[in-house]
């Protein structure tokens, strides 16, 4: 009998967070402005979405849709001239998904003053196979206490979302049993 190396016998074998992380670096040009002036909000959530996208499917080892982007947070204004830095790794991961956790430091292209952070958000990935199904992903292994800290904050996060959608699932089940019909 050909003996089952660990790891393989049923649960993927594990990878650690540094194998997926991800910079990704843009300048800001006119093209990417608001009616204000500075960045448009959208053009930085693309970058994060793409960044987040590519560490998904490193993680993963192949496809990965965005199923949800969370506390999207824009801490300063970003400015034309501006590299952005968007940085993105796996915090956690279930069966299928991936939370993705995202900070976007900015530095004025020409100066080398040091990148301040604009910007953080959360995105859970989906692992997906050819016909758009979840698939199972590896369990991530954190290697720092940063990554073990954050790897149980997307824990709580993650029981955050599962139980206000739940509630949320019941609410309305409950007002359609009451005759309401308003979704
Ligand atoms: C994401 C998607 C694949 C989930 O498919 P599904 O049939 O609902 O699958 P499940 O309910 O079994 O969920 C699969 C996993 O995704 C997670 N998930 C699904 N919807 C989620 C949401 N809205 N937020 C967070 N996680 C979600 C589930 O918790 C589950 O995680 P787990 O396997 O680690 O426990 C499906 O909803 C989809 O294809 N959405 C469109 C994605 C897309 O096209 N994104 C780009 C937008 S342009």
């Amino acid at each position: 009998m050909t003996e089952i190396p660990d790891g393989m016998a049923g649960e993927p074998q594990g990878k650690p967070i540094s194998a997926s992380r991800t910079t990704l670096s843009h300048i800001m040009t006119a093209n990417d402005t608001n009616l204000l002036g500075t960045v448009h909000g959208g053009v930085i959530m693309k970058l994060v979405d793409d960044a987040a996208g590519a560490v998904a499917g490193r993680h993963s080892g192949g496809p990965a849709v965005t199923a949800s982007m969370d506390e999207m947070a824009f801490l300063a204004p970003v400015r034309v001239g501006d590299l952005v830095h968007v940085k993105a790794q796996v915090n956690w991961t279930g069966r299928s998904s991936m939370e993705i956790g995202v900070r976007v430091l900015a530095e004025r292209w020409n100066e080398s003053t040091p990148a301040t952070q604009v910007g953080s958000a959360y995105l859970v990935f989906t692992a997906v196979d050819a016909d758009g199904k979840p698939r199972t992903v590896p369990p991530v292994l954190p290697e720092t206490d940063q990554d073990r800290r954050r790897n149980q904050e997307a824990q709580i996060r993650r029981t955050h979302r599962l139980a206000r959608r739940r509630a949320i699932m019941a609410l309305r089940e409950e007002r359609a049993a009451q005759g309401f019909d308003d979704h």
